[in-house]
């Protein structure tokens, strides 16, 4: 039927008819919400991240607090990253049993009923900042494995529900399946990063988690900007070494990306709206250029793109109608 029959103006005739045809919802549990626990900081006084407005770095008891606030307000999941007050070469921090984001997992499951996921890397706690071990200048992959493996089994042992490596070794999930199923954590989840770009967009981050790496850059290990059938190798390789949820980082501009890895392999699909991402968006709306519905659109377009679940640091703002 053509016009003047059909008229596609019919349905976008007013909010409700626009919201009853909407074609993509966002829903609080699409969303999880990455948070910064450092240690040494006091109570009260969280650390304002300069390169991420309105992002933070808490302490144990406030990062517990502020996750309980959301979880009221509709939050199901937190992401967790730690920045510990010791690096070293080989990053042991990072699978201390009392580590601060150890400390951080047991707390949150003590206190609240959300769902606890962590990012499983070295980099926040080795003194060269790279994602794995280092020997003459190069990022050592078999020898990384095995810490990796300890940090996700350490992990596990403090109760998190989902490891996330974000790492991008070879071989990475197969060995954390394998620790974590040898120690009896059958039923905890790994959500991999599994095609990790090295992208210029987590410049924030790494300001916000002390993770630069102290020479060189990631590209021996993260992916190619240029490159989408490279990505779909590395989400298969992770699905057949166990991963459950497979992720694309960034979000926004690798959409292509997204849409291809959930059309092909139709597995829980997460997407990472990284530092860089939020940054841009909030310098914008800051400044007046572009205002809180540019978010949202960003959000919608990283959902009809494929992702079931989206990181975002948008997630409070989301949950508080803010956008
Ligand atoms: C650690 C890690 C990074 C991010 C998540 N995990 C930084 C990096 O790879 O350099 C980026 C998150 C963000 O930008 O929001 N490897």
């Amino acid at each position: 039927m053509e016009f003047p029959v059909t008229r596609m103006r019919r349905l976008r005739k007013s909010p409700q008819i626009r919201n009853i045809m909407s074609e993509t919802k966002l829903n609080p549990e699409d969303f999880i919400y990455p948070m910064y626990v450092k240690e040494g900081l006091f109570d009260g006084y969280p650390e304002h991240i300069n390169t991420m407005p309105g992002q933070y770095r808490y302490s144990v008891n406030d990062l517990v607090k502020k996750a309980g606030e959301l979880e009221d307000m509709g939050l199901s999941s937190v992401m967790i990253f730690g920045l510990p007050l010791e690096k070293d070469e080989k990053g042991s921090e990072a699978y201390n049993k009392d580590g601060i984001v150890q400390q951080a997992v047991r707390r949150m499951k003590e206190e609240t009923n959300l769902i606890v996921m962590t990012d499983i890397c070295m980099c926040q706690y080795t003194s060269h900042g790279h994602c794995g071990v280092v020997k003459n200048g190069k990022i050592l992959n078999d020898e990384t494995l095995n810490y990796l493996s300890k940090i996700a089994l350490s992990h596990a042992e403090a109760g998190t529900d989902v490891v996330a490596p974000s790492d991008m070794m070879d071989g990475r999930v197969g060995a954390m399946r394998k620790t974590l199923d040898l120690n009896g954590y059958y039923d905890t989840i790994i959500m991999s990063y599994a095609a990790k770009y090295a992208s210029s967009f987590y410049a924030p981050f790494r300001e916000a988690a002390c993770s630069a790496p102290g020479f060189g850059d990631r590209k021996t290990y993260q992916m190619n900007p240029a490159n989408i059938l490279e990505a779909l190798r590395e989400v298969e390789l992770d699905i057949e070494e166990g991963a459950d949820v497979v992720m694309v980082k960034p979000a926004m501009p690798y959409l292509d990306v997204l849409k291809a890895v959930k059309d092909e392999f139709k597995m829980p699909t997460a997407a990472y709206q990284v530092s860089g991402e939020y940054s841009m968006l909030k310098a914008g709306i800051d400044a007046g250029y572009i205002t809180e519905e540019s978010v949202y659109e960003s959000l919608l377009s990283i959902k009809r793109a494929g992702a079931d679940l989206i990181i975002s640091y948008f997630a409070p703002d989301f949950l508080e109608g803010k956008i």
